[in-house]
């Protein structure tokens, strides 16, 4: 539905450039909720608001539907972003307009007919569970009850697609929380695609089907939720990951050239097989297992294990070599890698 093609934006900023976005590369289904994380000034609301064409790519294409929003005039921007709704962190709600004024208020931009209005800004009230906040100005409302507001004028005009700036980064863990399950409940039922940026993996883990991650620009890694949980490769995941340092909690007792330490990522075919004893029996190594733990993403469980393996260096090749024929995912440690 979205693809992004060799996307790159510079600003110019007191004379020094600033390459907010290097060569983006992005494809965006149908129905995707799809993450974009990345820390503060990575180029994440860059990168949105070059979908919409708030912001203008410097090199590259967004195509919508197999069009090429770049070669369009003004007017046909404006039919395309009616297609397209945007919530932003902080609301951006008209402060002198009720809810339903907020709501109503692309629509009458639009020039639809005022019972038209009336009856899809109810709808829209009782989607996002509001109806009885219709005539409660933005000031009389909770940060949970803003976004909903925010939800609600951003589909008024039926979009197809949602766009989220961060929309959760200022409300509190058990609002975000329901606020998340509401974009899930309107991507299921309504069939809208929603790209969602972050800087938060909870949000990802939440509500994600597929996350790509950025950093100063650039793409660093980018599949499915689960995948970039149960196997992450880029330091900047892992890091978001919040992968914690092996150096304190554990000290190795038996360091030197025969001893190697890997973790290893079970995924579900994998877990029910002997995979350690059957490499103990066959190559002779002696295993001593450091942490583990099991983690899920939407259901979908993986373990983790940390293990050091001691033996001679043809045992430990043949080790090696046992663990890779599995299905499993294995990442030689080294000394205070950050891992878990
Ligand atoms: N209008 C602008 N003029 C100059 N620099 C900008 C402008 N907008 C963004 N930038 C720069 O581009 C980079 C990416 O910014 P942004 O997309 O806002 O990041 P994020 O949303 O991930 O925090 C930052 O270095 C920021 O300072
Ligand atoms: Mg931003």
């Amino acid at each position: 539905m979205i693809e992004i093609k060799d996307l790159s934006k510079s600003f110019i900023d007191k004379n020094i450039t600033v390459d907010a976005l290097k060569n983006i590369n992005l494809k965006i289904e149908k129905g995707d909720i799809y993450g974009i994380i990345g820390l503060s000034g990575a180029g994440k609301s860059t990168l949105i608001r070059c979908i919409n064409r708030l912001e203008e790519p410097t090199t590259g294409s967004v195509l919508i539907d197999g069009q090429d929003i770049m070669k369009l005039k003004d007017e046909e921007i404006l039919k395309i972003r009616r297609r397209i709704g945007m919530i932003f962190q902080s609301f951006n709600l008209l402060s002198r307009r009720d809810c339903s004024k907020n709501i109503a208020f692309p629509l009458e931009v639009a020039g639809y007919h005022k019972t038209n209005i009336d009856d899809r800004v109810n709808e829209l009230l009782d989607l996002v569970g509001l109806t009885d906040k219709k005539h409660s100005y933005p000031s009389q409302l909770s940060g949970g009850q803003k976004q909903r507001v925010a939800i609600a004028r951003a589909l008024a005009g039926k979009a197809e697609l949602l766009l989220c700036d961060e929309a959760t980064s200022s409300l509190d863990p058990s609002t975000t929380k329901s606020i998340l399950a509401l974009l899930k409940q309107i991507n299921a039922t309504l069939g809208i695609t929603i790209i969602l940026i972050t800087h938060q993996m909870e949000v990802i883990k939440e509500i994600c089907n597929k996350v790509a991650v950025i950093s100063e620009g650039e793409i660093v890694e980018m599949g499915t939720t689960f995948e970039l949980f149960s196997k992450p490769k880029h330091p900047v995941t892992k890091r978001f990951l919040g992968h914690k340092s092996l150096e304190g909690s554990y000290e190795s007792n038996a360091q030197g050239d025969n001893t190697r330490r890997y973790k290893l990522t079970f995924l579900q075919e994998s877990a029910r097989q002997p995979i350690i004893s059957q490499m103990i029996k066959r190559t002779g190594v002696e295993v001593n297992i450091i942490a583990g733990h099991i983690s899920n993403v939407q259901e979908k469980y993986y373990g983790n294990l940390i293990i050091e393996i001691s033996g001679d260096c043809e045992a430990l090749q043949k080790a090696l070599e046992y663990l890779n024929q599995n299905e499993l995912y294995v990442e030689e440690l080294v000394d205070n890698e950050r891992v878990v």
